[in-house]
Formats: C-alpha cells, structure tokens, sequence
C-alpha cells in the first residue's frame, strides 16, 4: 500500500521553484500600466518563435482561440469543412465551429492514437479546405503522410500543438508543418499560464499579419477604428505573456526531465503483459510527454486502484467527441472510428512532470504491477 500522495500533475513545486521572478515579472506588467499588446507580448512572441525554429508568433487568449484564429487566417470558413480527429479535447472542434466551418472526423492510428492518415483520404470531399491534426499527447502526428494528402488535394494543414510544446518530428519541432499552429498554455500544459493563453506560430507573414488583426477585433493594421474583417478579443495579456517570458527559459529543462521520467516507466514497465507503452522516438521524434499514457487491460479497475493508493491518474479521453451531447445532432455512426472506440476504453494516463522522482515512478509501476499480478 503506498502512503505517499503522487498528484497526476505538480503545478505548486514548479511554481514555488522559479516564484521570485514570476512575481517580479507579474508586478511589473502590473504596474507598466500597459496591459494588453506591449512590450512583453511582443517580447514573448518572438521568444517563443525563436525556440521554436518559427518566422512569427502571434500571441492570444487560449489554445482555442488559436486554432480559431489560425483557420480563419488560413482562409478556412463557412461551408468549408475540416478533418480532425475526435480523439482529442473538445476545443479542437469548437474551434473549428466557431471558425465558421464544420469539421469531418477522421479515425485514429491504434499505435499512436494520432489521426489516421489513409482514413483522412478516405473523407475528403469537395468542401475539404484543411487538416487539423492533434499531436496527442505530445506524440507528432504522421505529418510527412498529412502534408502529401495536403499536397495532393490542395489543402490546408492547421496543428493543433496545445499538447507538444518542442515535439519534434523528424528534427522539426512541431508547428512548422502547416500553414500555420495553435500552441495552448493553459496552466497545466508544458508550457503553463497562470491562467489562459495561447500563441498561433506561422512562417507565413500575410498568415501572422492576419493573425494578428483577427486577435484584435479585426482591426486594419495601424488603424485605430477601421476592420478590414471581422474578428474577436482573443488577444494574451501582457501580464501572461510576461510570466510566460520567464517559464520558456525552462522550457527545454522541464522537456528533458519529462523525457526522463518517460524512460523510468519504460524499464520498469517494460514486462508488465497487460501494459501497452506509449510509442519510442524514432528518426528524430521526439515527444513532449504533456502526460504519459498506457493502453492497458481492465483500465477502469487499475485507474481505481490507483486512486486507492493515492496515485494520480487520468482518462484523456473517455468519451470519443462523435458521442458528446454537444454533437448528438450530427448522427455519427461510431461504428465509423472503431479504432477511437477501443482507445477510448483502454488508455490511463499516469503522473508524468519534470519534478517527478525515480522512487515515485518506481511507486508508481510497483502498483501497476501489484494490480496485474495474478490477472492474466
Ligand atoms: C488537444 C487540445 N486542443 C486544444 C486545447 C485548447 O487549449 P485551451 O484550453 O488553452 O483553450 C487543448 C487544451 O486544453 C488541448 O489539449
């Protein structure tokens, strides 16, 4: 039985790690009188871009209104559709809804749980306008695949990175496949707010103009009452952007400890026979791990045996998006995404972050273990 508590997520001992210069960060935004596009959003912007290998950021209110943001700047819009996946948060088809267009889901890959690319051919239509692949987990999606079907049917490829802060696929950090990328920083994420936030990032420049206008209401450039377009208030506040300032000096820290943590499940899970591992990097895939998750047997008996042994633990997601209420008009068959539908039953995902000890990891698969032994 173990007695210590192991939270899913550990926000407090980051947080108390770097508190002197997020309060000092804070207050002076606070206190610069200039809270909203200043100097610390622009700042920000260009820090992140640079970690990420990107031409533009444009910094904005959530993951959400990123991906809103950036298919609207790609062009995407009413009686468009997109096709993503529904094996993913909820805001990756809100988003698209509230972008005007309607989104066509796609089955995932059973290995990776990223959406599937010959199922994506297989529902282009006339009104496909993009791709939204989610980078689940932190794991890319089969982008080289993504970006030949893009190619071949001249689409547009929106990421959703709200999970894979420095994922990279083949040596490229993810975001810089597509037109264009929504980065969440909810403070959860790998990259954490203190509150909500999100960056669009493209090489684009007509795109990152765009972006920025629509952030803004809609505003021409350099004018102070004329909108070429409509838009929304969907911009970052400077008081974010400057803690966010302060957490990207960590950001390849935390990323390298996540990894870490990712190796001492794999030797202690390695022979667990109801245990399935989340995919290895490969040919410069990296993961961002923004948690770590198993496909296991009799998932719901091991989540509450952890929770009975004080072992954080989550279901991401239980509920594949073709069943919420919210989409209950669509009439989608879930016989159509088999593959989403066994995934939604048997993945669990256990603590992972850059704090995490290797006594807690061993804790942690010791109880995994305990659960398995004598089940077949
Ligand atoms: C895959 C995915 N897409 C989109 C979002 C939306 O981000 P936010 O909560 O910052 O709006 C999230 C995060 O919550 C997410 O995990």
């Amino acid at each position: 039985m173990n007695t210590k508590n192991i939270p899913l997520f550990n926000l407090k001992q980051q947080h108390e790690s770097i508190k002197e210069d997020l309060n000092k960060a804070a207050l002076d935004a606070l206190n610069s009188m200039q809270w909203l596009l200043g100097p610390r959003t622009k700042a920000f912007e260009e820090n992140f871009a640079k970690t990420l290998g990107a031409k533009y950021c444009v910094a904005c209110s959530s993951g959400a209104s990123a991906i809103q943001i950036a298919l609207m700047a790609a062009g995407v819009g009413r009686g468009d559709e997109v096709i993503t996946t529904p094996f993913t948060f909820v805001a990756t088809t809100t988003s698209v809804t509230l972008s005007g267009a309607d989104f066509v889901f796609a089955d995932i890959d059973p290995l990776t749980f990223n959406i599937d690319p010959k199922d994506i051919e297989r529902k282009i239509t006339k009104k496909t306008k993009a791709i939204l692949p989610v980078h689940l987990y932190g794991f890319p999606a089969d982008m080289d695949e993504i970006l030949r079907i893009a190619k071949k049917y001249n689409l547009k490829v929106i990421e959703d990175c709200a999970q894979s802060h420095l994922a990279m696929y083949k040596n490229i950090y993810t975001g810089n496949f597509g037109e264009a990328a929504a980065f969440s920083f909810y403070p959860s994420k790998n990259l954490g707010a203190c509150g909500d936030a999100g960056a669009v990032i493209t090489n684009n420049k007509d795109i990152a103009d765009l972006c920025q206008s629509i952030r803004h209401s809609g505003r021409s450039a350099g004018k102070a009452y004329e909108y070429d377009r409509e838009g929304s208030t969907l911009r970052m506040d400077e008081i974010q952007a400057a803690i966010l300032d302060v957490k990207l000096n960590h950001l390849k820290k935390w990323t390298e400890g996540r990894v870490q943590v990712a190796q001492m499940y794999r030797k202690y899970l390695a022979e667990v026979p109801q245990v399935i591992l989340p995919p290895c990097e490969q040919n410069g895939t990296t993961q961002s791990y923004y948690v770590f998750t198993l496909r296991v047997k009799d998932r719901d008996g091991l989540s509450e045996h952890l929770k009975a042994n004080n072992i954080g633990n989550a279901i991401y997601y239980p509920v594949p998006l073709y069943k919420q209420p919210c989409y209950s008009h669509l009439n989608i068959n879930p016989g159509d995404f088999p593959h989403t539908e066994i995934a939604a039953k048997e993945v669990i995902s256990v603590p992972i972050f850059p704090e995490l000890t290797e006594e807690d990891v061993k804790i942690i698969s010791d109880e995994i273990k305990e659960f398995y032994k004598n089940k077949r």
